[in-house]
């Protein structure tokens, strides 16, 4: 299927995708039929085969390197694109352990940057915010939101240097379907997410967090793209409104879709396609390969960038997205759904952190079963970037 930003047309007999772009994944009536089929037989998606990963991937510090260095050189989501609405808006975070700054600029082009000062290095911005220019805390140089260097006090001190050229260092950056995507090194390669789902033009920032976990990041990844731990991990919070072992699961290149269904899914089978409310029957994770997750929920989304710190610390760095009211503002809907997700996120975060101590405890690998294959997918992807 051909990729395009253009939202797909709908009438009575097909629906768009959440995302509100033409995705590489089945459309939601193929998608609905697929769960209630396998809600009728007792069945889930299975991958082809179980997967096996060495326990020293979570834990070797080697490893953990060249996967910092693999993250530096492939395109990762960094943000939405709402995070960066206006001109001037910012975000400033890690990532891969490099400090980066993205901003919209006044001609509506959003830049990323490495955030560090061109005089000696200081981060000139932190968290997010909205700003003219960015002036750097520690002697005063001045950068516009093109990144050049607009003042330096007392720069007659700095004969024989062209302050011209002291601009920040530009990181390669798209802005596509909703999300914002930086690679820090090497020849872009922004083809690799050209098919990826993103966000919807009118979703704004409801709320941003950002979480540490002592947890390596692709435990975290995984805890998003399988259903096997619902009922045992999920008992008392998503279990009750859902399914166990219950999950469609497909790939685009290295990137992976599962769908997870909630128990009122059931009204579907009587309802005309044009009248349903997919966000009320299922939840949609979308991983993008390799370290971010968008969430689709109820009423609204959680774009996550699982940032590794080290082999055992994770940052999770959380935007929360959602369709304002007519009047501007968020309804309590969205809240209360925030709500419900917040506590099933702390008992994963729990068995993350869980994972992490036992994998001290020399085993030697872990397995997935054939229903967590989108874990196998994305160990394998892993493997081939590597080539280990
Ligand atoms: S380090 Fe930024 S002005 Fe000196
Ligand atoms: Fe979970």
């Amino acid at each position: 299927m051909t990729q395009t930003d253009t939202p797909i047309e709908f009438g009575a007999e097909t629906l768009p995708d959440p995302s509100g772009r033409v995705t590489p994944y089945r459309d939601p009536i193929a998608l609905v039929g697929a769960l209630l089929e396998h809600i009728d037989a007792g069945t889930t998606d299975l991958g082809p085969r179980v997967g096996r990963v060495p326990v020293a991937h979570y834990t070797d510090p080697a490893r953990m390197a060249a996967e910092l260095d693999l993250l530096r050189r492939t395109p990762v989501a960094f943000c939405p694109s709402a995070a960066v609405r206006e001109a001037g808006s910012y975000v400033a975070r890690e990532s891969a352990g490099v400090p980066l700054l993205v901003v919209r600029g006044k001609d509506g082009v959003v830049r990323a940057f490495r955030n560090a000062c061109r005089h000696r290095g200081t981060a000139i911005a932190e968290g997010s915010g909205c700003a003219h220019s960015f002036v750097c805390p520690f002697h005063g140089w001045v950068y516009g939101l093109d990144g050049s260097l607009s003042h330096a006090p007392d720069a007659y001190g700095f004969e024989g240097i062209d302050l011209a050229t002291r601009a920040l260092t530009p990181v390669a950056c798209l802005e596509q379907g909703g999300l914002v995507f930086v690679q820090q090194e090497g020849e872009p390669r922004f083809d690799l997410v050209a098919d990826v789902p993103g966000l919807t033009d009118d979703q704004v920032v409801v709320e941003r967090e950002r979480i540490p976990v002592e947890g390596n990041w692709k435990v975290l990844v995984e805890g998003f793209l399988e259903g096997y731990h619902i009922r045992q991990t999920h008992r008392s919070t998503f279990f009750p409104m859902g399914y166990d072992n219950l999950t469609v699961v497909e790939h685009a290149g290295r990137h992976s879709r599962v769908v997870f269904p909630f128990r009122r899914i059931e009204s579907l089978r009587d309802t005309p396609p044009v009248e349903w409310h997919l966000g009320r029957a299922l939840t949609i994770v979308d991983q993008i390969f390799p370290n971010a997750v968008i969430a689709r929920l109820t009423a609204h989304s959680a774009f996550v960038a699982i940032e590794p710190v080290s082999q055992t610390r994770t940052i999770l760095d959380i935007t929360k997205v959602a369709i304002p009211e007519p009047d501007g503002t968020i309804a309590d809907a969205v809240h209360r759904d925030i709500e419900f997700v917040e506590n099933g996120l702390l008992e994963d975060r729990a068995m993350a952190e869980a994972v992490q101590r036992g994998m001290q405890g020399r085993i030697e690998d872990v397995v997935f079963g054939r229903f967590e294959s989108a874990l196998t997918h994305f160990h394998d992807g892993l493997a081939a970037e590597l080539g280990s």
